[in-house]
């Protein structure tokens, strides 16, 4: 029976997942190839032999920490449907803050050109990209697989608007100038012990470790940036919720104007927006 099998895969999850109900409803679902709203009219049904392995399959895969969005293959971010491998980091909800926020910067100018710094599966970059179709946007990494699921996700989405580049931050990208300068780096200290917990073990090093202060990332990519944004053009950060005045000290030190801290629903420092000065 569907519900007695669901039941002993959230027993069997509850001791590594906070969220046990609702990742065994996904992957049975996902087994099953139904919506999830409709495993409840069907609890009574059995289930074959095929996808009760199959089930099981993918719930060890998840006790044994990998990301839901991992076994499934794709994360939804900024209502989008983003393909994810494990060469990329998973899209979080906090990032669609720079999304919001980039719009925002953006309001008024006609045809605004965009760079989305360590794009991975290219969530920030690839939205602006979808929400702003007069934009043009390039979307760089240094990660030839994430690259690879960028490129896959702008055919998808039938972005014509975005270039995906391989690059040491701005490497390959010397002449360009952008009215907005996008990153979500890595950013945790390489010995950081969140690094050998939960999702974070399962994701890139790349995409998470920025060197020993975890600000190494910001101090590389703020200075360059003033000499890709035009007068008045905005870099907007992603941040741990306790980096923000560090940050900000960086940003103050290359001579950026009107820095603005970004709190997420939680109330966390979650970005920084700065100007370059006319
Ligand atoms: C925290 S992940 C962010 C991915 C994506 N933008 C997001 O928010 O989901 C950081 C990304 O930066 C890339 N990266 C790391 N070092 C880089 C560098 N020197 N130049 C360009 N990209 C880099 C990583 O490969 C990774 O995809």
């Amino acid at each position: 029976m569907i519900g007695l099998v669901l039941e002993t895969a959230i027993r069997d999850l509850n001791a590594i997942s906070d969220s046990a109900p609702l990742d065994a409803e996904v992957l049975l679902a996902h087994t099953l190839r139904i919506d999830r709203g409709n495993l409840r009219a069907r609890y009574d049904q059995s289930i074959s032999t095929a996808d009760t392995q199959h089930f099981h399959h993918l719930i060890s895969r998840r006790r044994q920490g990998e990301p839901l969005a991992y076994i499934l293959g794709h994360r939804e971010f900024w209502s989008l449907s983003f393909k994810v491998t494990p060469a990329v980091l998973v899209p979080r909800p906090e990032s669609e803050l720079l999304v919001q926020f980039g719009l925002d910067a953006l309001t008024g100018i006609m045809q605004p050109r965009i760079l989305d710094l360590g794009t991975g599966s290219g969530a920030i970059g690839l939205s602006l990209a979808y929400s702003l179709p007069h934009a043009t946007v390039d979307a760089v990494d240094i990660s030839p697989a994430a690259l690879a699921v960028a490129e896959d996700n702008r055919r998808e989405l039938g972005l014509s608007n975005v270039r995906t580049v391989l690059g040491n931050w701005f490497d390959a990208i010397r002449d360009e100038t952008y009215d907005l300068i996008v990153s979500n780096p890595p950013y945790l200290a390489d010995d950081d012990p969140h690094l050998a917990t939960g999702h974070l073990a399962a994701e890139p090093q790349l995409a998470l470790v920025s060197g020993k202060t975890g600000l190494e990332a910001y101090k590389l990519i703020a200075p360059q940036a003033l000499g890709h944004l035009r007068t008045g053009g905005i870099l907007l950060l992603e941040h741990g919720n306790t980096q923000a005045s560090a940050l900000r000290t960086i940003l103050d030190e290359c001579g950026y104007a009107r820095t603005t801290i970004i709190r997420d629903l939680a109330g966390h420092e979650r970005a920084t927006r700065a100007h370059k000065p006319g």
